[in-house]
């Protein structure tokens, strides 16, 4: 049959172990977590690319196909989705115009990685509609190239998450990605109520790689160590060691300089309530910090991180990669 509109949904992600050292080529740990991004893509008779993100603010926004990408003041809400349909478009010609419409569970403000869901969202469905086979790996990279000219910098790690969904073992660019079998990941996420800027933070320890090259090198190495353990412990459902390869991996997340007092107060009171460990996850500075909890300890490690002024998200780890929605 040939379909007119195609919609496919994209999970965000929860970084676990290896956030920074994974910029600089080195392994990370990610999970994809049950809070989905919609994009649905309809063919339109005029060559027109119309793009409708009410959860970002951007209403019946239009133009023409193909200065799709080319424009200087793109709506902030609007410029993964051009970008998305303008490196499609080159790769593979797109020959009508397209309406596009997003709908999203989570807010962008938690670090769940919107974004990036998007653009993968957004390829899928592009390339379900107008027929074109992509492997996994070619809608990474085309995904990854889109994230790249708009961010300058950044892992690729969320966009595999979103692609693959599960839990993955990711070496940094795309160099190895890795499904891990685990079972149900007992984790805890509690929001800071602070939005950190990812780029920022990158960027802070980027200096710092430059001015102390060899011991940050060092660092990145630990925690590489780091990754490679938990990596086994989770194949085991070892999760009181990963709880232990968590508080490590955090203890040098604080020598590059990303922690902060909030995180730090939540993960502090995740660890005295009783969790296997606790650190922070993403780019740091704010955002969401993880523990990992038994069941017995669940309730009072809760409880713990909202006394200590953060707030439990609701968010499931595991959850499936990108879809097309029947
Ligand atoms: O802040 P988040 O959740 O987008 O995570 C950033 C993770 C980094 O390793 C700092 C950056 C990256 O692209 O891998």
């Amino acid at each position: 049959m040939n379909k007119n509109k195609v919609t496919a949904s994209a999970p965000g992600k929860l970084m676990l172990f290896g956030e920074h050292s994974v910029v600089y080529g080195k392994p990370c740990i990610v999970t994809a977590v049950n809070q989905r991004i919609w994009v649905s893509i309809q063919k339109l008779d005029e060559r027109k690319l119309q793009i409708s993100a009410p959860d970002v603010s951007v209403l019946d926004y239009k133009l023409n196909l193909d200065k799709a990408g080319l424009g200087k003041h793109i709506p902030k809400g609007a410029i993964f989705i051009e970008y998305a349909v303008r490196n499609f478009k080159n790769k593979f010609d797109l020959p009508t115009g397209i309406k596009i419409t997003t709908k999203s569970d989570f807010s962008s403000k938690f670090g769940f990685g919107s974004s990036s869901a998007t653009t993968v969202a957004t390829i899928k469905a592009l390339s379900e509609l107008f027929k074109v086979r992509l492997s996994l790996k070619q809608l990474f990279d085309l995904s990854y190239e889109t994230v790249l000219q708009i961010q300058g910098i950044g892992s690729g790690f969320d966009l595999a998450a979103a692609i693959w969904g599960g839990t993955l073992y990711f070496v940094g660019g795309g160099k190895k990605i890795v499904p891990i079998k685990t079972s149900k990941i007992p984790l805890i996420v509690g929001y800071t109520g602070i939005k950190a800027d990812t780029a920022t933070l990158v960027k802070k320890v980027g200096s710092f790689y430059k001015t102390k090259r060899k011991t940050v090198r060092k660092i990145f190495e630990m925690i590489e160590d780091i990754v490679s353990s938990a990596k086994i412990a989770f194949l085991k459902n070892d999760f009181k060691n990963l709880g232990e390869l968590m508080n490590l991996n955090q203890g040098f997340l604080d020598s590059l300089g990303v922690n902060t007092k909030e995180l730090s107060d939540l993960i502090f009171a995740a660890r005295d309530g009783g969790a296997y460990g606790a650190k922070l996850s993403g780019a740091g500075g704010g955002d969401c910090m993880i523990a990992l909890t038994g069941n017995r300890h669940k309730a009072t490690v809760e409880h713990a991180i909202k006394k200590a002024g953060g707030t439990i998200l609701d968010v499931k780890p595991g959850a499936d990669g990108v879809k097309i929605e029947l």
